[in-house]
């Protein structure tokens, strides 16, 4: 391991994919510094961690959405990933909530990196949201590659008929075009690298306390496997985060990796019904719970790339299949365990 990325500051630690990230980089070894916004959910992702007591400490940053500094929590660090930013469709307003704050998110950090030359390399999670074209029609097949950039214009972004949907694709595509043109104006010590994952699951390891707090995409797992209805399938890729985390530690250790964007995916396609599919064939309990709609097709007219990012990054794709049974039994060991809580609260208010 190169000594110059040997302490890290994280953002977006003690969320999804950034706990993910914080124990890949402690099994490699590196000092981690942990930002977050919460000063309890940095002590409980810190306590959750007792083997690495002295390797991890937190820092409390600020939201994005007010001005944020990141000079004190990059003191002393060599290198930096950037994992957080506003990841919810439900807001209200989508360029306060979703828009500015990714992009101040991502010039916060690159500023404070900037005025620390100590540190050699900015890692930054952007998404598959920031490359995909929605209205791209091109029969009969289309791959994306980390060549493509959304074409959303910043107005359309954050006009206010918009979804939240599109918001967001607008937030990370603004964030991280901010940060390649911050690097070709500013030519800082640093290089960076940004990795655009679309949809992201598995077992979760950052603090939360019950199933209504899961992130974004996992809680669409869950609808499928509660009875819920079934999600909308809006884009056919995804990947285990376990093997994203893995590509944010090689991303930021490689030094060959420096200055390039990967696409990070499976190479399998998944809908929601392929996930209703797996719970009936996996679980006992499936064909009671599972989420009953109209089945999903997988969109076979486009594909992702995610071949250049496992070669360069040294990555092997978990299959589907494993991905959603190991977050499924996390999560219905933790309904367990909220189901006896609320008994024991039933009972004692008797
Ligand atoms: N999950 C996916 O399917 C997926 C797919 C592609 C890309 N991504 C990207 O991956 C990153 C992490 O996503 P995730 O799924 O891990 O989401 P997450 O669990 O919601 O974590 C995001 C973290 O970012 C921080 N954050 C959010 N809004 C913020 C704000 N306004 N100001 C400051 N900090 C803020 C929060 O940390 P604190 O509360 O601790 O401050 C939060 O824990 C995001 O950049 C997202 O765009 C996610």
């Amino acid at each position: 391991m190169s000594s110059l990325q040997s302490y890290v500051l994280v953002t977006g630690a003690t969320g999804f994919i950034g706990a993910h990230v914080v124990d890949g980089l402690l099994k490699r070894g590196c000092k981690v510094r942990a930002a977050t916004r919460s000063t309890l959910k940095g002590q409980l992702l810190k306590q959750a961690r007792p083997q690495y007591a002295s390797q991890l400490d937190i820092v409390q940053t600020s939201d994005f959405s007010e001005a944020v500094s990141f000079r004190e929590a990059v003191k002393d660090v060599t290198g930096v990933v950037h994992v957080a930013s506003p990841f919810s469709y439900s807001v209200k307003d989508n360029e306060k909530e979703l828009i500015r704050p990714a992009i101040e998110g991502v010039k916060a950090i690159l500023e404070a990196s900037a005025a620390s030359p100590n540190i050699k390399r900015v890692v930054i999670t952007s998404s598959f949201a920031s490359i995909m074209n929605a209205d791209l029609k091109v029969p009969p097949r289309y791959t994306y590659t980390a060549d493509d950039w959304n074409p959303l214009s910043y107005e359309e972004s954050v006009a206010k008929e918009t979804s939240a949907v599109i918001a967001y694709r607008g937030s990370k595509k603004f964030a991280e075009l901010g940060a390649w043109n911050f690097v070709k104006e500013r030519n800082p010590e640093f290089d960076i690298v940004t990795l655009c994952p679309p949809m992201t699951f598995g077992p979760i390891r950052h603090p939360v306390s019950n199933l209504a707090e899961l992130n974004e995409s996992n809680a669409n797992l869950w609808k499928v496997a509660s009875g819920q209805e079934l999600p909308v399938s809006r884009v056919p890729f995804w990947v285990d985060v376990r093997d994203l985390a893995t590509a944010h530690v090689e991303a930021l250790l490689r030094p060959e990796a420096g200055g390039k964007r990967f696409t990070v995916a499976s190479p399998q396609k998944f809908s929601y019904s392929l996930v209703s599919d797996i719970l009936l064939e996996e679980f006992d309990w499936g064909k009671e719970r599972t989420a009953k709609g109209e089945k999903q097709g997988i969109d076979d007219s486009f594909a992702l790339d995610g071949g250049a990012a496992a070669m360069a990054l040294g990555l092997a794709y978990t299959s589907f299949r494993e991905t959603v049974k190991d977050f499924i039994n996390q999560a219905i060991a933790m309904e367990k365990i909220e189901v006896r809580a609320t008994s024991e609260k039933m009972q004692i208010a008797r």
